[in-house]
């Protein structure tokens, strides 16, 4: 038996990076996957390449309305949702003094209004199942800050509290609210950094190296499972160490 065998699971933003990691270990592992990206056309080719029975829907995570249609869509085709991975974020970076309103508001609501929105259209489903396991990708920016991420830290700081709050809420209803904070993990989010900027990053990391998607999907496999069945708002920090 797989350890996730016909386990309905949604990853947003799952095109790509920690994602399409998380997305393609879930479905490896047995599960029925849908993955979401803003270009319909882009997350089923996303979906189309990974192997298993991975769905792939567009929705802008920061739209109430495309978000509602979305969890709409994927109970339509899936029958419920009983994992979901709040994944998709963007980054907007610049020094406060500078930074424009739009910066700041793609941010919040791509990152952080996303949570609530998922987490509200999931509820009905999770709560009549009494199941339900949710990952929030949260970074270690929101832990310890980092000067020209205001707005992306803000957003991320604001997923740890949402995470700890709605745990509290649906925790008598076997519904557990987890995060998981990667370091610096190479994906396309992080790819224009310098060499020179990347190497002081990497020398402040224990483990001296940087992390991978797959070393952040088997930390949201992890919180997933069964064997996190008594885990609820808790950080779970995959980062090399540099958060010590
Ligand atoms: P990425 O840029 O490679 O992928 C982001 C994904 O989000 C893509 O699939 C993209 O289509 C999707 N997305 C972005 N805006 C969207 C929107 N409005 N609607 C729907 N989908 C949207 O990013 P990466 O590196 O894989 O990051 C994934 C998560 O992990 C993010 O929440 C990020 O903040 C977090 N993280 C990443 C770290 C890193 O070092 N790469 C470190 C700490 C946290």
């Amino acid at each position: 038996m797989k350890r996730f065998e016909n386990k309905v699971v949604l990853v947003t933003g799952g095109t790509r990076g920690i994602g399409q990691a998380c997305a393609a270990l879930f479905a490896r592992e047995g599960a029925k996957v849908a993955i979401c990206g803003r270009d319909a056309a882009t997350a089923t080719a996303a979906a189309g390449a990974m192997e298993g029975d991975v769905h792939g829907y567009g929705c802008d995570i920061g739209d109430v309305e495309s978000v509602k249609s979305l969890i709409d869509g994927v109970i339509a085709e899936l029958g419920t949702i009983e994992i979901l991975v709040n994944n998709a974020g963007i980054t907007r970076d610049g020094l406060l003094m500078r930074m424009k309103d739009t910066d700041w508001d793609d941010v919040l609501r791509t990152n952080l209004n996303s949570a609530f929105y998922t987490c509200r259209a999931a509820a009905r489903s999770m709560l009549k199942n009494r199941y339900g396991r949710i990952i929030n990708l949260t970074s270690v920016v929101g832990m310890h800050g980092q000067g020209g991420q205001t707005n992306y830290a803000a957003a991320k700081a604001g997923i740890i509290g949402f995470t700890k709050s709605y745990a509290q809420e649906v925790g008598s209803r076997n519904i557990t609210v987890n995060a998981v904070a990667p370091g610096f993990i190479g994906t396309d989010m992080t790819a224009d950094l310098g060499e020179k900027a990347l190497e002081t990053v990497l020398d402040r990391v224990p483990l001296k190296r940087a992390g991978t998607v797959e070393d952040v999907a088997e930390g949201v496999a992890f919180l997933a499972s069964d064997a996190a069945a008594y885990i609820t708002g808790e950080v779970l920090c995959i980062d090399g160490g540099l958060g010590m």
